[in-house]
């Protein structure tokens, strides 16, 4: 295997050798990374896969694209990089007439690189504006939330995408904050709400995970795209996804649990009227998470989950 990355990674990708054992990737083979970021995951693939598979790379940060385009750029024709989402996959994959893939990937969540330019705003220690989108031309941005929406769906937003136990007092420490200009300003009055530190965790880690999952509609996306991503496999293909934290992981547990069952019908139902048959099989029970070394070498690696599924 010859898995080993060129270029300015400040470290390998998360779970790199992990996602390329599950994928297994192959001569002739098509692969889909849903969220290429800087490409290192695709990197590997497009290695793995030499001479002559190919990998579609999508992602809604320019940023993102221009780096891997670098990245990738040995490739050549074998890698195609578009801007758009991974909810889009159908869509994307219909155009460049793709079908009965082998593998795809997505690798959730913000990259290293986004959460280090300050610029973005996913930080709460470094100053930035009130940004967090993935997409520079998406509709809403952290500061339209934290600024206009209503102190109340401010609270659900914190509550039900941070799972922060004291949204409701975080979201009046930010209404009556207003108008609120900067991450850093924003990571102060959350605390000032969030008040205690849990295991050495910033105080306001929860808010800012429950603004920027809102902002970019991430658990909306992923839910439409893991049945995109299962049709578009061959039989036999596999979809690997790694989680970040436990809303982004269970909705990918509970979908590859009910597409791995051929009844859905109630416990209770004694005879099935539900005609579901199962799609795949889960080749993963339990996540597979990052070992020490990984951890030690990314801390940010230490709430990766992956989990794999194989086509029936
Ligand atoms: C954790 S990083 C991926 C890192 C990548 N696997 C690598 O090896 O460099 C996640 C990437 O997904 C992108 N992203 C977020 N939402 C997206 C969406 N809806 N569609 C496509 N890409 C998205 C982000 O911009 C970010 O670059």
């Amino acid at each position: 295997m010859t898995t080993s990355q060129p270029g300015p990674l400040a470290h390998l990708p998360v779970l790199y050798r992990e996602v390329l054992d599950a994928l297994n990737p192959h001569a002739k083979g098509r692969y889909l990374d849903g969220t290429l970021g800087a490409g290192g995951h695709a990197w590997g693939i497009l290695d793995l896969s030499r001479p002559d598979g190919k990998l579609i790379g999508l992602d809604v940060d320019p940023e993102a694209l221009e780096m891997a385009t670098q990245r990738l750029d040995e490739f050549g024709p074998r890698a195609i990089i578009l801007r758009a989402s991974y909810g889009q996959i159908a869509e994307i994959l219909g155009k460049e007439e793709w079908s009965a893939l082998d593998g795809i990937l997505l690798d959730l969540g913000a990259s290293s690189m986004q959460f280090d330019r300050a610029q973005r705003g996913f930080s709460f220690n470094k100053m930035g504006p009130l940004d967090m989108r993935f997409d520079p031309d998406g509709v809403l941005n952290a500061e339209m939330l934290v600024n206009e929406w209503p102190e109340e769906d401010l609270a659900n937003v914190i509550f039900r995408y941070g799972e922060e136990p004291r949204a409701r007092h975080v979201a009046r420490a930010i209404v009556q904050a207003r108008p609120l200009e900067n991450s850093v300003q924003l990571a102060e009055i959350v605390a000032r709400g969030a008040k205690v530190r849990r295991g050495g965790m910033h105080p306001a880690t929860r808010t800012f995970q429950a603004l920027r999952i809102a902002v970019n509609a991430e658990l909306e996306t992923l839910q439409t795209a893991l049945p995109q991503g299962i049709d578009a496999l061959r039989s036999g293909g596999r979809l690997a996804v790694i989680a970040f934290h436990s809303l982004e992981d269970r909705i990918v547990k509970q979908f590859f649990r009910t597409e791995s069952r051929d009844c859905i019908c109630p416990p209770e139902q004694l005879q099935c009227t539900c005609d579901h048959k199962a799609a795949i099989k889960e080749i993963t029970r339990r996540p597979i998470r990052p070992d020490e070394s990984e951890i030690a070498a990314n801390p940010r690696a230490r709430s990766a989950r992956l989990r794999v599924a194989e086509k029936l």
